[in-house]
């Protein structure tokens, strides 16, 4: 059965139904990520308010008090994680950061999303990860390998240095893959 499966996926990546998606990674002459115009076409993991990491949003005004934030891959590498719970070559996450407002239009109570604060990227080639971060309208300035976007995400992300743990469908794909970080299962443990 494990053969029979293991043929199955090579059969799929060989027959370049996870090809790429063509130009998903675009780096300019500096160095930066340009935003793929596209992106919002691209599959929807999750949004979630206000999560803490106790450091700053990059490019964040100070006076922004509520935030949402969105996040979106690329559809290739979507495909590819659904088949196997894990992320390929040519992987690119966006979160962007959203402004929350109350009590506009006919709302009385809740929030709901504006203007775009800021937009991180997280991008897998050559099996490397790397993190860039706009104000969501230029191009991704590389975040320094000393980053706190690297040791946050590398010691507390569940699959691969990514937070599938706050993106509820994959997660269930992860568990049934058994693709999570021994270090989260771990830490998910002790909790019981
Ligand atoms: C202290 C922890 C922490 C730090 C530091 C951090 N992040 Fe994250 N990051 C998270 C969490 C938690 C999520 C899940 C967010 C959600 O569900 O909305 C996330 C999600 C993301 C995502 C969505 C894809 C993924 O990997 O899950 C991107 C892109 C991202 N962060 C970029 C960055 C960038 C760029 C930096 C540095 C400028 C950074 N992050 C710093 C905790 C962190």
């Amino acid at each position: 059965m494990k053969r029979a499966l293991f043929l199955l996926t090579a059969a799929v990546f060989s027959s370049g139904a996870f090809a790429a998606d063509a130009d998903v990674i675009s780096i300019n002459a500096e160095g930066r990520f340009n935003i793929p115009a596209n992106y919002r076409e691209w599959v929807f993991l999750t949004a979630s308010m206000d999560l803490s990491y106790d450091a700053p949003v990059p490019e964040a005004p100070a006076n922004v008090t509520h935030m949402l934030d969105n996040i979106f891959v690329n559809p290739a590498a979507y495909k590819a994680f659904v088949a196997t719970g894990t992320w390929p070559d040519k992987t690119v996450m966006i979160k962007e950061n959203r402004r929350a407002a109350e009590a506009g239009s006919i709302s009385t109570i809740g929030k709901y999303q504006t203007e775009m604060v800021s937009m991180e990227f997280h991008v897998k080639d050559k099996g490397q990860w790397a993190f860039f971060a706009s104000n969501g309208k230029n191009p991704g300035r590389p975040m320094p390998a000393d980053a706190d976007c690297y040791s946050c995400h590398s010691t507390h992300g569940a699959v691969d240095t990514t937070f599938v743990q706050f993106y509820p469908t994959l997660l269930e794909i992860a568990k049934a893959k058994g693709t999570l970080s021994a270090d989260y299962v771990k830490t998910e443990a002790a909790k019981k």
